[in-house]
C-alpha cells in the first residue's frame, strides 16, 4: 500500500519535472550554465588554538566563462531543486564570488546511497573508530525519502533514495545522488541542476560507448597515495589527529579505498612497506611513514569488485621500506625478485587472483568476457619477470588455463608523470609540457602506454620543517583541485589517460572523466 502511494507520488512529482525541462534553452546556454558541487579538502579549526575543527564543507561551483549573465545566483538544496516546495539552504549571488563558494554546511559521514553503503559486519573492524554521529543524524533526519534525478540532461531516470532504511539491499547499478543539490538561476529561473553523486558502475553503465575502448584510451580518475587516509598509526587522540603535523603532511585522502571506488575512482596509487616484525607484514606507506595495513586496501578492492562490474587499476608503485635485497648490488643484472616481493606477490595472488590479470590494451568488453578486470601494475621489474601474471599473462592455478590470454603484448605498467611542483602555475606548466611530449610520441593517447598525470602539489622539505598551522596537503589540494578540474575538462579531455589527485572530492574529475570519455567515443 505504502509503495503504491509513493509510486503515485513519484509520478505526480515527475510530471512537472519533465515538462519544466525548459525547452527555450540553447545548447550553448546549457554549456555555459554549468554548476556542480564539490567537498572541500580543508580542515578549519574552530578557533586559532582549537584542536577541533570543521571539514568536508560543501562547495558551490559554477562556470560563467562564455556569458556571466547566464547564471546570476546558485543555491544549495537537500532535494531535487525543481521539486514542488523545495527551498534552498542557501542562495549566493554569483557576481560577488570567483566561480565558487564554500558553504558552512558539512557533508559529514553521509551514508552511500543506492545500497552501496557497507553494513557494519561487512566493514573492516579496523575502521570501527570512525565517528558515526553524523550518519545517525542523517538517518533520523531523513526518514522521508529523497527524490533524485539523473543529472544527465535528456536521460530522465529517477532514483528514489531512502536514507531511512537500513542499507542492507543489493547495490543498484548506475549513478546515485547524495541528498545535496546545486541549482543555477538566471532571472529567478532554474537553468541547471546537479547533485553530489556516486558513480559506482560508470564504465559498465556506458558500455555501449566505452566497451570498445581500452583502459589506456580512457580518461581515468584516480587518487594519489590512495591508502593515505584517516587512520594513522600511533595517533590515537582523535581531536589532535586532524590537524597534527603528521595528518597535515601524510594524509592525501579522506575516504577508504572501497568508498573511493564507489564514488567512481578507478586508479589507486599505493606504496608498500615491508615490516617483518609486525603481524601485518605489509603496510601502506607515505615515503618512510607507515600508515595502515595493506590488507585494508586489498579488502576494499575486493569488496568493490564483488559489487561493481567496472574494471580498476591497482598501481603498486613504490616499495620504500623493507624490499631491497641485501645482496642486490652483486646481482643487479639478472636480478630475481627479493623475498619480500615474492611474499607480496603471493599475497596479491591469494587475495585478488580471481579478478586479475587484466590488460590495458584490449577492449574493455574483452575484460568483461574473461572476468579479468583488475589490472595490477607492479613496479618491480624482477618480480614481473618472475611472475607471468604480473606481466598480464594468465596462469590460473586450477589448471584450466595457462600461458597468454591476450593477443598483443600486454600493457600492464603505469608510468607516473610527477612534477614535484609547489604552485598551480608550475603544475600547469609541467602538465601541459607532459601532454605535449606524449602527444608527439604517441599521437592521441589511445596509442600510448598507461600513464598518470600526478595532478597535485608536493611540499618541499622546508615547507614540512617550517610548517605553520594551516599549511599542508589539504591546503595544497584546495589550491589546485579547481584548476585541475578545469584543465582536464576544457583543455586536455582528449589527451590524458589517468589523472591522480589528492582529496579528490574537491575536484570534479569523475564527472569530467565520464563526460570526456563519452566525447572521445564519438571522435
Ligand atoms: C554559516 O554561514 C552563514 C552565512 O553564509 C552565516 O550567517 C551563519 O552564521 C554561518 N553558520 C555557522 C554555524 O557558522
Ligand atoms: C534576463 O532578463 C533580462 C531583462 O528582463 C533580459 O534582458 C535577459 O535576456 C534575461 N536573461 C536570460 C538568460 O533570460
Ligand atoms: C603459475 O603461478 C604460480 C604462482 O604464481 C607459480 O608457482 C607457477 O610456477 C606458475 N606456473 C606457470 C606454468 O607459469
Ligand atoms: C610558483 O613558484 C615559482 C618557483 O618557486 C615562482 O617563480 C612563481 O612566482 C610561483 N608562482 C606563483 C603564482 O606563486
Ligand atoms: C588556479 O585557479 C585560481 C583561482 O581558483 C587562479 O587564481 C589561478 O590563476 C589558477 N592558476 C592557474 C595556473 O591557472
Amino acid at each position: 500500500m505504502e509503495t503504491l502511494t509513493t509510486s503515485i507520488m513519484l509520478v505526480i512529482l515527475l510530471v512537472p519535472i519533465l515538462t519544466s525541462q525548459a525547452p527555450q534553452q540553447s545548447s550553448e546556454m546549457k554549456r555555459c550554465s554549468r554548476a556542480f558541487l564539490t567537498i572541500s579538502s580543508l580542515w578549519r579549526p574552530h578557533s586559532y588554538s582549537s584542536r577541533t575543527g570543521t571539514e568536508t564543507e560543501l562547495e558551490l561551483n559554477w562556470e560563467t566563462n562564455c556569458n556571466p549573465e547566464y547564471i546570476d545566483s546558485v543555491a544549495l538544496f537537500t532535494e531535487y531543486p525543481r521539486n514542488k516546495g523545495a527551498t534552498p539552504l542557501l542562495q549566493v549571488p554569483t557576481k560577488q564570488y570567483p566561480g565558487y563558494f564554500r558553504t558552512n554546511y558539512t557533508f559529514g559521514d553521509t551514508l552511500l546511497p543506492g545500497g552501496w553503503q557497507l553494513v557494519d559486519d561487512e566493514e573492516d573492524s579496523g575502521n570501527a573508530d570512525s565517528e558515526k554521529k553524523s550518519s545517525e543524524e542523517w538517518e533520523s533526519e531523513s526518514g522521508k525519502s529523497a527524490e533524485s534525478k539523473n543529472h544527465n540532461e535528456g536521460k530522465i531516470e529517477v532514483r528514489r533514495e531512502n536514507y531511512g532504511e537500513k542499507a542492507s539491499q543489493e547495490p543498484i547499478n548506475g549513478d546515485h545522488c547524495f541528498p545535496f543539490w546545486i541549482a543555477a538561476y538566471a532571472n529567478k529561473t532554474i537553468v541547471y541542476t546537479d547533485c553530489l553523486k556516486i558513480r559506482p558502475t560508470w564504465i559498465w553503465d556506458h558500455r555501449s560507448e566505452l566497451g570498445d575502448m581500452s583502459l589506456r584510451s580512457l580518461l581515468i580518475p584516480g587518487t594519489h597515495n590512495s591508502g593515505c587516509y584517516k587512520r594513522v598509526t600511533g595517533l590515537s587522540n582523535q581531536n589532535s589527529r586532524r590537524n597534527s603535523f603528521s595528518s597535515r603532511f601524510l594524509l592525501t585522502q579522506d575516504l577508504d579505498i572501497y568508498t573511493q571506488l564507489v564514488y567512481g575512482i578507478r586508479y589507486l596509487d599505493i606504496r608498500v612497506g615491508y615490516y617483518p616484525s609486525t603481524p601485518e607484514l605489509f603496510w601502506v606507506n607515505h615515503d618512510v611513514a607507515r600508515l595502515l595495513p595493506l590488507q585494508l586496501v586489498l579488502e576494499g578492492v575486493k569488496q568493490f569488485l564483488r559489487r561493481s562490474p567496472d574494471p580498476i587499476l591497482l598501481d603498486l608503485h613504490r616499495f620504500p621500506v623493507g624490499f631491497s635485497d641485501r645482496r642486490r648490488g652483486r646481482r643487479k643484472q639478472h636480478s630475481r625478485a627479493s623475498p619480500a616481493h615474492r611474499l607480496l606477490v603471493e599475497l596479491l595472488w591469494n587475495e585478488l587472483g580471481e579478478f586479475t590479470p587484466a590488460d590495458a590494451s584490449v577492449p574493455i568488453n574483452t575484460l568483461w568476457k574473461s572476468g579479468r578486470r583488475l589490472l595490477i601494475s607492479y613496479a618491480d621489474k624482477a618480480s614481473r619477470e618472475e611472475f607471468p601474471w604480473l606481466r598480464g599473462e594468465m596462469n590460473l592455478t586450477n589448471g584450466k588455463a595457462s600461458g597468454r590470454l591476450w593477443n598483443k603484448s600486454p600493457s600492464v605498467t603505469v608510468t607516473q608523470e610527477w612534477g614535484n611542483v609547489q604552485n598551480s602555475s608550475q603544475l600547469y606548466d609541467f602538465l601541459s609540457k607532459t601532454i605535449d611530449k606524449r602527444k608527439k610520441l604517441w599521437g592521441w593517447s589511445g596509442n600510448g602506454e598507461l600513464w598518470s598525470s600526478m595532478a597535485e602539489l608536493t611540499p618541499t622539505p622546508m615547507d614540512v620543517v617550517f610548517s605553520r598551522p594551516g599549511t599542508g596537503l589539504r591546503q595544497m589540494a584546495h589550491d589546485v583541485n579547481r584548476n585541475v578540474t578545469r584543465w582536464f575538462r576544457d583543455l586536455w579531455w582528449q589527451d590524458a589517460n589517468i589523472v591522480a589527485t589528492d582529496f579528490f572530492r574537491g575536484a570534479n574529475l569523475i564527472d569530467v572523466a565520464v563526460e570526456s570519455n563519452l566525447r572521445r567515443s564519438h571522435v
